[in-house]
């Protein structure tokens, strides 16, 4: 199936809006992060087309939120971009790609998360299954959102940093994939 990430970016965003160059820089950083990733452990035999169009259309779901820092007004908490991508991205017809939407918040989120933090999410394991959706989810702890520059990519113990206030299984999760990837510490 032929899919233009960009295409699919351009029906939601207005392409000359500061948002567009947010979510654009933003994602290719990731999309480049996670072809590196797949790179490096090619004996895995990762889809490579869907880790680029996948990572490009996996925050979609952020204009919908209220983060007006990056220029998002939404109604939403930021937390709820992810499911708010896989409907967007299911009603486009790509229900895999979706999954990974839901599925990158974090380092995911189980349904148990949801509950005892009474999360504004749909009860359901939000929690990356494949290695396409572990890598995307991975490459994105690696940068930030960032207005008017290209993000830089975080060192492992700034994401590690990043993630440790959600707790020691957060981070225990995080240093798996390290290791899955074979990517330096
Ligand atoms: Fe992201």
């Amino acid at each position: 199936m032929l899919v233009d990430p960009l295409t699919i970016l351009k029906k939601y965003y207005d392409p000359r809006s500061d948002l567009y160059r947010v979510l654009y820089l933003h994602s290719e950083a990731v999309a480049g992060k996670a072809l590196a990733v797949a790179e490096n452990v090619s004996d895995l035999y990762l889809d490579r087309k869907f880790l680029f169009e996948a990572a490009m259309l996996h925050d979609i779901g952020i204009f919908l939120t209220d983060a007006p820092e990056i220029g998002c007004f939404g109604y939403k908490p930021y937390v709820c971009h992810g499911y708010l991508g896989r409907e967007i991205i299911e009603a486009e017809g790509l229900p895999r790609h979706a999954l990974v939407c839901e599925r990158h918040v974090g380092v995911g989120i189980t349904r148990e998360e949801i509950k005892e933090r009474n999360l504004p999410l749909p009860v359901r394991d939000m929690v990356p299954g494949t290695l396409e959706e572990k890598i995307i989810c991975f490459a994105d702890k690696f940068f930030t959102k960032d207005r008017g520059t290209a993000p830089r990519e975080k060192t492992v113990p700034e994401v590690i940093k990043s993630i440790a206030g959600f707790g020691a299984e957060k981070v225990g999760q995080f240093e798996g994939w390290l290791a899955l990837f074979k990517h330096q510490r």
